[in-house]
């Protein structure tokens, strides 16, 4: 087999067989397939598409190009949630002992990451002595007798991704739907999980800003989980302005416990029921997505999430009496309130450059050397739709440095207020199923 036939077959809008993807992806991986040869492929994806075959061929091929988690000794169905990324995103924190509270197993792997605030891992070390240096043996018998777990990412998983991903950030091929799908569910599938709740977001601060966009890639992504045998759906949620109200990493493990004792924001808990009772479901504990939420929410309310999340951070040696006491999470130095400029109702407030003002205070990573500061951050006091009186708080920065005009700067222009009336932007759009 020639790499030049197999670019020309899809230059020219035909379907690549089975052997040819995985032909040039194991060449790639290893070498044998020189990045100038895959450009020009993927360049030809990019315009010519790949059918649902295809993608699941490709995303099969990626997963085979590297290690594969085996979840197999942990009882029980285990799915796992995925979210396209937005910004102020807690819902992970609440979602592993919320469902686990019901019986589904949580074996979370996760990363450290780079944007606006640090990834799970780093929010949960914001809990003193909290750590995810476990082995896979220690990990699996801590799902197996706690229902949840969270380990950092080890082993060798998805190469091909790595080096297509970094190949495509350089060619002008990264806004692909066939490849960005295929490159998300390669890594959800290597991680081992039997069946995946797809959160994929919408709006300013999303990956895909346009409704029409998150729909293609949330039915694309369904098709391959499907087609490779993970039971797969997706929820399309709003992410034009941030999610809850907690934008850093202890301020939003405060807004978790928060949320997992009942008194979280409306947005970040509808959120989490729904998906929350869609991983119930696909978990089969619960014969109804009614049924599920119901289970949901009567533990958000009758204390056993909470618990469940006490038990999960002391399991990993945490000081779980953080819960009861958010106080004793690393605190900013500084708490300064914007205030608002007008009287009216808010009728923007821009999710990304929300999230940029987070990371200039330090509470994401620029690139994956940086520090983050786990205490600094910002809290939201009015979203989209609220009244606001002139001289009144929008929301508080904490920050650990006094002058922060650059980003109150920011801040006030990601925020407008409007005379008109406005409507609070609609929180799910749609569920994509097979
Ligand atoms: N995120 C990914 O993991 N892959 C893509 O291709 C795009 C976004
Ligand atoms: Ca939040």
């Amino acid at each position: 087999m020639r790499m030049y036939d197999v670019i020309e077959k899809k230059r020219d809008g035909e379907e690549l067989s089975k052997e040819e993807i995985r032909f040039f992806i194991n060449g790639y991986t290893n070498g044998d397939i020189p990045d100038y040869q895959v450009s020009a492929l993927m360049m030809a994806v990019y315009f010519q598409d790949m059918t649902e075959a295809e993608r699941a061929e490709l995303t099969t091929a990626m997963v085979e190009s590297g290690d594969q988690i085996d979840l197999s000794a942990i009882s029980g169905i285990k799915v796992d949630k995925h979210s396209t990324g937005g910004v102020g995103d807690t819902t992970t924190l609440i979602l592993a002992p919320l469902v686990a509270s019901v019986g589904v197993p949580v074996a979370k792997m996760s990363g450290r990451g780079l944007g606006h605030t640090g990834g799970t891992i780093d929010k949960l070390e914001s809990v003193p002595g909290f750590h995810v240096g476990i082995s896979s043996d220690e990990f699996v018998d801590l799902v197996n007798t706690n229902k949840a777990a969270v380990v950092g990412q080890t082993g060798n998983l998805t190469p091909a991704d790595k080096k297509l991903y970094s190949l495509r950030d350089v060619t002008a091929t990264v806004n692909s739907i066939p490849l960005i799908a295929s490159s998300i569910m390669s890594k959800k599938i290597a991680s081992g999980a039997d069946a995946i709740v797809l959160d994929v977001k919408t709006g300013a601060g999303a990956f895909m800003k346009q409704y029409d966009e998150a729909k293609e890639l949330a039915e694309a992504m369904v098709s391959i989980g499907n087609r490779v045998g993970r039971n797969t759906m997706a929820v399309i949620s709003d992410m034009s302005q941030p999610l809850g109200k907690a934008i850093g990493n202890a301020l939003e493990v405060k807004e978790a416990i928060d949320t997992l004792k009942g008194n979280g924001p409306e947005d970040l808990t509808e959120l989490c029921l729904t998906l929350g009772s869609q991983m119930v479901l696909l978990a089969n504990k619960a014969d109804s997505l009614d049924e599920a939420r119901t289970l949901l929410s009567n533990n958000l309310n009758n204390g056993k999430a909470f618990n469940q999340f006490k038990l999960f951070l002391e399991s990993q040696g945490g000081d779980s009496s953080v819960a009861d006491n958010p106080e004793s999470l690393p605190q900013a130095a500084y708490k300064i309130d914007l205030k608002a400029k007008y009287s009216g109702t808010v009728s923007e407030m821009v999710a990304d450059d929300i999230g940029t003002a987070a990371m200039m205070l330090g509470a994401g990573r620029a690139t994956k050397e940086s520090k983050i500061d786990l205490a600094v951050g910002i809290v939201l006091h009015k979203k989209i739709g609220d009244t606001v009186t002139e001289g009144n708080p929008l929301l508080t920065i904490y920050s650990n440095q006094e002058n922060v005009e650059d980003v109150k700067e920011k801040l006030h222009a990601s925020i407008t207020v409007s005379e008109d009336t406005v409507e609070r932007p609609q929180l799910i759009y749609d569920t994509v199923t097979k």
